[in-house]
């Protein structure tokens, strides 16, 4: 039996999480395999709770857990505390630290049935696109010290540091190599090189792991250009290869580019596959407790966890299909259509995308 650590989190999490986890619990009946979930607070309902965003409980059951299964955290209830002691800052970067998860998967595919969805045009999305963004997740800006706040008035000036380590390039590199080799062997980098030194080191970096992969074809681009070629061509690319904070924003516009964020799952893997998946969306706070939002990101979470961390790879694919399935009813939440009256609420996609995963 795995053991799951299972933190739903703030706003939508806890919504969208029990969805997941009635569709894992289907999978397990069909696929004949156990998993045990124990829940833990974490980020602004465990500042409420427990006085603190990552309790140490917390972090202890996810150190004994064979994955974890992660919702969000944040919302304007906790924006006025120190940035320090918020949810993102407080919970979700530490545990991306403490547990190394540089590797964050996030894949951007275009379901058949959704091109409509899509904001562009017809004619530009076409029969669709499938991109992987393979985004860096424990270095770069985000965790670059020294960062901090000094002086007064007028010259109060505020500064974050970017900085990469050569070893921590080649690492993401590697899997973002490794990655398309098992897709169509085509990497872009996405970098910014002409302004930002660490971007210099980032480009050489990859160029060098490239060689270790000559079937795999390498391009660069400037990450302003990354955004532009996104809306305007989004079939040129296959593997997105991202720093930590360029990934983060590359990653929510393909987001919506495959119809809605609410689509977009994620995992966090460190080098030893342990992971940690979690929609790439946040807490959605304007529609949380409205029981509308999309579950299908935490739902696909659930099935990455499948297949990276629990080796259920029949399980995890056939909850891809069974989304898949499920979209090409037109059964869909009022994200991805603009005909609200039709639209079904969280719980009814999880009842079908359970219904559909049964009956195959
Ligand atoms: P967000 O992703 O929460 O929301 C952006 C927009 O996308 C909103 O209009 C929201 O309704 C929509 N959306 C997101 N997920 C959806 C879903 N499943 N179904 C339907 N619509 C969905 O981003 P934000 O508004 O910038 O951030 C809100 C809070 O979430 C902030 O506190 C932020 O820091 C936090 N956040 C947390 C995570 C995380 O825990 N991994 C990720 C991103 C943002
Ligand atoms: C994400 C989120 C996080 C990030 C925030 C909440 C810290 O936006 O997972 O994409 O920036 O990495
Ligand atoms: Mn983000």
């Amino acid at each position: 039996m795995k053991k799951i650590a299972v933190l739903p989190g703030d706003g939508i999490g806890p919504e969208v999480m029990k969805e997941a986890i009635k569709v894992l619990d289907a999978a397990q009946e069909k696929y004949s395999f156990e998993l045990e979930y124990e829940y833990a607070d974490v980020g602004g309902i465990a500042i409420d709770n427990h006085k603190t965003a990552l309790p140490q409980a917390t972090l202890e059951l996810c150190e004994n857990s064979d994955a974890v299964l992660f919702g969000s955290v944040g919302g304007p209830k906790w924006e006025s505390l120190p940035p320090d002691q918020q949810p993102e800052r407080a919970a979700l970067l530490p545990l991306r630290k403490h547990f190394d998860l540089f590797c964050n998967l996030r894949p951007a595919k275009v379901f058949p049935s959704l091109t409509k969805s899509c904001p562009l045009r017809p004619d530009i999305v076409g029969d669709g696109f499938d991109i992987l963004c393979v985004r860096e997740l424990t270095s770069g800006i985000y965790f670059g010290t020294p960062k901090g706040r000094e002086g007064q008035g007028p010259d109060e000036f505020a500064f974050d540091t970017m900085r990469y380590k050569r070893s921590e390039i080649e690492r993401i590199a590697r899997m973002a190599f490794d990655a398309a080799r098992l897709r169509n062997k085509k990497v872009t980098s996405v970098d910014k090189a002409n302004v930002l030194t660490t971007m210099v080191l980032w480009r050489e970096v990859v160029m060098e792991v490239a060689r270790d992969y000559p079937d795999v074809e390498l391009n660069h681009i400037y990450v302003d250009n990354a955004t532009m070629q996104l809306v305007r061509y989004p079939q040129q690319f296959d593997v997105m290869l991202c720093g930590n904070m360029f990934g983060d924003i590359v990653s929510d516009e393909a987001a919506m580019l495959t119809g809605s964020m609410g689509l977009l799952a994620s995992a966090s893997l460190n080098a030893d596959k342990f992971g940690l998946y979690e929609p790439a969306g946040g807490s959605a706070p304007d529609i949380a407790g409205k029981g509308i939002a999309n579950p299908i990101a935490q739902i696909l979470s659930g099935a990455m966890m499948l297949r990276y961390s629990l080796g259920q790879d029949d399980a995890a694919d056939a909850i891809d299909g069974a989304v898949g399935a499920t979209l090409a009813k037109g059964i869909v939440t009022a994200d991805l259509t603009s005909d609200r009256e039709s639209a079904v609420t969280t719980v009814e996609m999880g009842d079908a995308i359970v219904a559909e995963l049964l009956a195959r």
